[in-house]
């Protein structure tokens, strides 16, 4: 199966404000010139905030991991797992159409789909609250036929219960998951043979997957980064809730005296525009700051293709404010175009002059109101 970016992409992508710190957090794990090791992490929770994985998306990630984009698009590309293609916008439906699913009547549940939803896998229904796909085993065998929808299963089903349950998701509600045959979890459907004073001793409502699920109620939701608070214990102390202060105890963390192989210097790490004043090239130099007039930059970050690193990195060539970039003359652009050190051209490629004249006269971009939101 070709696997390619979808042909209708959206202007852009930003994380909301929980799900970035949340990302920053993650990347922290990892010690430093291996922050790559988040690009499945940070790609999942990109999935999970917009249900699919966008070509502005993955340059995001790429960006927050110091990562050429096609090394992200590599790992998108490779995983089934990531969707590359808009999905309903209630609920992406996952069967598994495996051996046991299949004898027990994973075609029917097919059917439905290809009924209710669309002809195909992967096309969004009419409406565009669903979409599908055939999945491979999803190691729920004794409860055949089942689905994924969303992040829960929906097991022991029919084709009349699975359409029941998509008209409900339909309605707005979200039916609860497990077996829904009356199954407790996987037991025999005429009842224990062993392990009888189980039932007895009294147990959850729910089997403890289905409780999970009900517990926390995201089965369908997108997840925007403030549902639960993400602990960050390897930071040190109590383990400060994700966003706290990641990048600063990340900094604390680094060795000072690292080796030079353990230190190993990216490409473009912000590090490398530690010295502007030895950055040349065509152009001109336009104008710089020492430092944020009234000691508040703006948020460059707002300005579409601008990531944390490359904010750092302009932060470090002596550009703040929006009002400076949108000052910048063709000459001026070339020079910083030329001193974007690993992300050469880039001001050029977004068109940042264009963004940042909207953003300084107070008003907003398309990406902007985006990535505030
Ligand atoms: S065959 Fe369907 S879950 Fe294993």
């Amino acid at each position: 199966m070709l696997r390619r970016l979808h042909h209708d992409q959206p202007e852009g992508f930003a994380f909301t404000p929980a799900n970035q710190a949340w990302a920053e957090a993650q990347i922290s794990k990892y010690p430093e010139g291996r922050q790559a090791s988040a690009v499945i992490p940070l790609l999942w929770r990109a999935q999970e905030q917009e249900g699919w994985i966008s070509r502005p998306a993955i340059e995001h990630v790429a960006d927050m991991l110091d990562m050429a984009n096609i090394r992200v698009l590599e790992v998108a590309s490779f995983y089934f797992m990531f969707q590359l293609q808009p999905v309903g916008s209630v609920a992406h439906v996952q069967v598994c159409g495996t051996t046991s699913c299949m004898i027990c009547g994973a075609e029917d549940l097919i059917a439905v789909c290809k009924d209710k939803i669309a002809a195909k896998p992967h096309q969004l229904s009419a409406d565009g609250k669903f979409s599908w796909e055939e999945v491979e085993c999803l190691g729920a065998c004794a409860n055949a036929p089942m689905v994924q929808i969303g992040k829960d299963y929906y097991e022991d089903l029919t084709a009349g219960r699975f359409g029941e349950i998509l008209d409900e998701l339909a309605a707005g509600t979200v039916p609860v998951p497990g077996p829904q045959n009356g199954r407790y979890a996987s037991e025999p459907l005429d009842g224990l043979t062993s392990l009888k004073d189980y039932e007895e001793t009294g147990h959850t409502k729910y089997n403890a997957s289905v409780q999970l699920a009900t517990d926390l109620g995201d089965t369908v939701k997108r997840i925007d980064g403030t549902e639960v608070p993400l602990l960050t214990p390897w930071l040190g102390g109590d383990g400060p809730a994700a966003g706290a202060a990641p990048k600063a105890a990340r900094a604390a963390k680094a060795k000072p005296a690292a080796s030079p192989k353990a230190s190993e210097p990216k490409k473009d790490a912000p590090k490398a525009a530690a010295a502007p004043a030895a950055a040349e090239g065509p152009g001109t130099k336009p104008a710089t700051l020492d430092a944020p007039r009234d000691g508040k930059a703006d948020d460059l970050k707002m300005i579409k293709g601008v990531g944390p690193k490359l904010e750092k990195l302009l932060n470090t060539l002596g550009f703040y404010h929006f009002d400076q970039v949108a000052s910048w003359t063709a000459d001026e652009l070339a020079w910083v175009d030329q001193n974007l050190e690993g992300f050469k051209g880039r001001a050029s490629r977004d068109a940042w002059i264009e963004q940042a004249k909207i953003l300084a006269s107070g008003q907003e971009t398309e990406f902007s109101k985006r990535a505030k939101y």
